[in-house]
């Protein structure tokens, strides 16, 4: 049996944070996981109905640009652990509005190391363990490569948009908790996730509702942009792993050596949906529609993760087409949760069901 800890998850409620909720609860019965978010449009406590009544999970509503709350909670709870997912998770948004994105991605993170290191200089051994802060990154902090190459740990920062903006100055903050104060951080920075739960507006889950209801498929420029998807389930065990093995102060690259050509990428996407909606094949390339490219559009991200697979073991475990396959399976069958994500209607019934416990 696992020693007892107790695990402040943050951001549990969205894509990542509830597939990493939901692998930490069921693996680990010993541990009290509790799942600190403020239920932004990106956070549904519907994405974890299937873990929401086990004795060991614990939800907190709070916003991590609010200090006060975030000491509450430690005081009151007394983590050992911290698992750092919160965010504002979408370029396009932070185009339009990058200051949201400071809040939450810079203060919220500041805030959230400042609480834990204060806690934990009074509390050393919280639960007998010792204390770690997890931060979980993303490789758009290296900025974009070209045809060429990969991003390896060493890779110097230079972030593009205003979200990798704000994921680059949270990183860096991490780190200078870690040399500066001796805060025990680990740093993971992975790139683009796909699979279920992932909210209506990302490029995969937004052209699998657009191909069902037969509405355009907008593809950005010419489709030229390369990502490296992983499978959302490979990354929640990269975070287990990393959370568990990995050594204090250094950072772990994730990703699927699985690079793919968006256009590349929405023409497979179309294949698998003909198949699974009985329609003659080509039937929904024909909703491509090619738009305004996105202001300062990166190029190519591409992940070297050989740091994390020979050190700490990790490997991913899908092929592409299958775990595309699984995805859009899983859409065409929650159909309900995609209702309910876009129109708030489960947050307003658990929201009742919370106030009567
Ligand atoms: P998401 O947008 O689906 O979920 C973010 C969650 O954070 C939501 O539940 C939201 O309610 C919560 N949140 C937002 N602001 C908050 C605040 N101020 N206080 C408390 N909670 C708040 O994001 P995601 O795609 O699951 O990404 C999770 C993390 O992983 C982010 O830090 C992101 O930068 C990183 N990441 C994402 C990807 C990807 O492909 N999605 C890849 C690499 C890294
Ligand atoms: O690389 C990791 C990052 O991946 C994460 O840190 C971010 O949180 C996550 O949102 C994701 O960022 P991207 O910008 O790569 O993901 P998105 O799904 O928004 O876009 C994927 C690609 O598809 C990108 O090249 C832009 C393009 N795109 C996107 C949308 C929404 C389109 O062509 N059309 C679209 O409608």
């Amino acid at each position: 049996m696992e020693t007892a800890r107790k695990i402040l998850i943050t951001g549990g409620a969205g894509f990542i944070g509830s597939h990493v909720v939901r692998l930490f609860v069921n693996s680990y019965p010993n541990y009290t996981i509790f799942n600190l978010d403020t239920l932004t449009y990106a956070g549904n406590l519907e994405n974890l109905r299937d873990v929401e009544s086990k004795p060991n999970y614990q939800f907190l509503k709070a916003d991590i640009t609010d200090a006060a709350a975030l000491e509450d909670f430690f005081a009151k709870y007394g983590f050992d652990g911290v698992i750092h997912l919160a965010a504002e998770s979408h370029v396009d948004r932070s185009i339009h509005g990058p200051t949201q994105f400071a809040q939450t991605n810079v203060i919220g993170t500041v805030n959230l190391l400042n609480v834990a290191k204060n806690y934990w200089a009074h509390n050393p051994a919280v639960n007998g363990v010792k204390n770690r802060f997890y931060h979980v990154s993303t490789d758009e902090v290296y900025g974009s490569l070209g045809d060429e190459g990969l991003f390896t740990e060493e890779t110097p920062y230079d972030p593009r948009s205003p979200y990798s903006a704000s994921k680059a100055s949270s990183d860096h903050f991490v780190r200078a908790f870690y040399h500066t104060y001796k805060l025990p951080v680990v740093i993971s920075n992975c790139s683009n996730n796909y699979g279920s739960y992932h909210f209506p507006e990302k490029l995969i889950p937004l052209a699998i509702h657009n191909i069902k209801n037969n509405f355009p498929i907008p593809v950005y420029g010419k489709g030229e942009n390369v990502r490296d998807w992983l499978f959302v389930e490979d990354h929640a065990r990269a975070i287990d792993v990393i959370f568990h093995k990995g050594v204090n102060g250094e950072t772990y690259n994730i990703g699927g050596h699985n690079e793919w050509k968006n256009i590349d990428l929405i023409y497979l996407l179309c294949k698998i949906m003909d198949t699974k909606l009985g329609r003659p094949e080509g039937t929904s390339a024909k909703l491509i529609a090619f738009v305004k490219d996105r202001a300062g559009h990166d190029l190519r991200y591409a992940i070297n993760s050989s740091k994390l697979q020979r050190e700490l073991g990790w490997v991913p475990s899908l092929q592409f087409e299958e775990g595309l396959e699984k995805t859009v399976e899983w859409y065409l069958s929650n159909q309900d949760w995609l209702h309910h994500v876009t129109s708030g209607d489960y947050l307003k019934y658990y929201e009742t069901q919370y106030h009567q416990r």
